[in-house]
């Protein structure tokens, strides 16, 4: 085939990529962009099976997909959504991984054949190689320690172990020396290109880099930390694209490296953190405070009573909707308050609320809850005091009055003001901490009514008491 036509194919994926990526922008186009992307890979994978020589080994080929499929399936039908950000974390991983690894074999063929480049060519071919395979195991060994993070520890010997945060100041001199390190070694590839024990060296350190740069990173900080590796696998395949002249691959890589730091700072925002902060200054894996008040719980039909008549009424979801996956009886709610009492129902929506961005817009999409209804924090804000309640269903730190006294783990942090609605209702299971481990004075307050107990089996009891009231 006349290789222009590959050339088409490429374009074609890459167009299909940005305009899928520019789809996921919002919540109506997200699924169809989603698509697109898909599209873009199939495209992309078919383009190269028959412009290399590839399809010469049609076996290896259709045995690599089945077993990537099936993975990739079952882990997609098993995960839970509050455990999506764990998979991100171990598909950056193996991103990084994937692309190191086709660095280092080209690497090799080159030295093995002995049709190691000169001149500039060697130059842009090893330094691309050397950056691949630093930024790859090191995303790889990052990600990797990110997910046990996530998880919190693992099952060892019957014992659950908890993940442990370490780094003491003194690793942070270490941690900018190994990077100077690893630039040291790429250079040094360039002056003995067949030196391959080199290579195996940088590989080492990068993997040790990408350790020592997420191990001390408190849990709070860890969303941050996911969306910065998810930039760094782009950018490792963005490398390997330069390496064997596939311009999908710089393209893609370029999209997934540009769009997970403008993630990266997006959140950081959002939690009131300097990227710098988050990488060398720990927060958040932290010992959670111990809460010492009390409060005399409510029950439903006393929130029902409360709720007559209401003319303005705003929920505030955080990660305990998810965990109880009560989005359908919130929208059955907010449903019953509508028909009722012709009540304005809006979903103050905190970027961070949850465990990963949109995880509150995914859910109560799902529950076909209008988009018109989700409203940003900046812009649901002002309109909380003129509320007649706030209803908070499992979130706590996103909506945590500390946040405003600039100390502790959320000093800072942009939050939801529900404490300024007339009133205040929080469904939780218990006056515990949230996530940052803080404890909460809106759970206190005189004008706030605790509706103890699991989401769904709270909401299910609310929509029955307004249904008979
Ligand atoms: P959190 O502060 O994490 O609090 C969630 C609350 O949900 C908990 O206090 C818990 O209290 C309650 N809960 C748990 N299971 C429940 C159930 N079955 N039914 C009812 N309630 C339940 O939630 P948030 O306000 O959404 O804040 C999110 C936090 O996560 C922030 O600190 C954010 O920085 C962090 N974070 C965010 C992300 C992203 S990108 N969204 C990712 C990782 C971390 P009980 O135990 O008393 O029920």
């Amino acid at each position: 085939m006349d290789s222009q036509w590959y050339q088409i194919g490429y374009l074609l994926s890459a167009s299909f990529f940005i305009f899928g990526l520019k789809m996921l922008g919002h919540p109506r186009t997200a699924p169809r962009g989603n698509q697109l992307g898909a599209l873009g890979m199939l495209t992309a994978v078919v383009t190269v099976l028959l412009e290399t020589d590839l399809v010469n080994n049609p076996m290896l080929i259709v045995a690599g997909i089945a077993i990537g499929a099936l993975i990739g399936a079952w882990l997609a039908v098993r995960v839970e959504m509050t455990g999506m950000p764990e998979l991100v974390a171990l598909f950056n991983g193996f991103g990084g991984a994937a692309s190191a690894l086709v660095a280092l074999a080209e690497a090799y063929a080159a030295i093995e054949s002995g049709n190691i480049p000169e001149g500039l060519e060697l130059h842009v071919a090893w330094v691309a190689i050397g950056l691949s395979a630093l930024v790859g195991w090191m995303t790889l060994t990052g990600s990797l320690v990110a997910y046990a993070k996530l998880k919190g520890g693992f099952m060892i010997f019957g014992k659950w172990r908890k993940t442990p945060t370490w780094g003491p100041s003194w690793l942070n001199p270490i941690k900018a020396l190994s990077v100077v390190a690893a630039f040291v070694l790429i250079l040094m590839t360039i002056q003995t290109p067949s030196d391959l024990e080199l290579v195996w060296l940088l590989i080492a350190l990068s993997c040790v880099i990408g350790v020592i740069l997420v191990l001390p990173i408190g849990g709070a900080d860890m969303p941050v930390v996911v969306s910065l590796l998810n930039s760094l696998s782009g950018i490792a395949a963005a490398f390997t694209g330069f390496i064997i002249s596939n311009s999908v691959l710089i393209i893609a890589g370029s999209l997934v490296g540009a769009s997970g730091l403008i993630l990266t700072f997006i959140m950081c925002k959002a939690m009131n953190r300097r990227l710098i902060d988050v990488l060398f200054k720990s927060f958040g894996g932290t010992e959670k405070e111990s809460v010492t008040r009390t409060k005399v719980g409510s029950d439903p039909d006393e929130v029902a009573m409360i709720l007559d008549g209401a003319q303005k009424v705003i929920i505030v979801p955080g990660y305990g909707m998810a965990v109880s996956q009560c989005q359908h009886q919130v929208k059955e709610f907010a449903d019953l308050l509508e028909e009722k009492y012709g009540t304005e129902v809006k979903y103050a929506i905190h970027p961070v609320a949850g465990r990963m961005p949109g995880h509150m817009n995914v859910l109560l999409a799902e529950a076909n809850v209008p988009y018109e209804q989700l409203i940003e924090m900046d812009e649901i804000n002002p309109e909380l005091p003129e509320a007649d309640a706030a209803i908070v269903i499992g979130a706590n730190d996103t909506c945590n009055p500390v946040a405003r006294s600039g100390e502790g783990p959320l000093a800072g942090m942009p939050i939801i003001d529900a404490d300024n609605a007339r009133s205040v209702v929080i469904i939780k299971r218990s006056l515990s901490v949230g996530y940052a481990g803080v404890d909460n004075d809106l759970f206190y307050m005189d004008k706030t009514m605790m509706l103890f107990g699991d989401g769904k089996k709270m909401m299910t009891a609310l929509n029955t008491a307004i249904k008979e009231s």
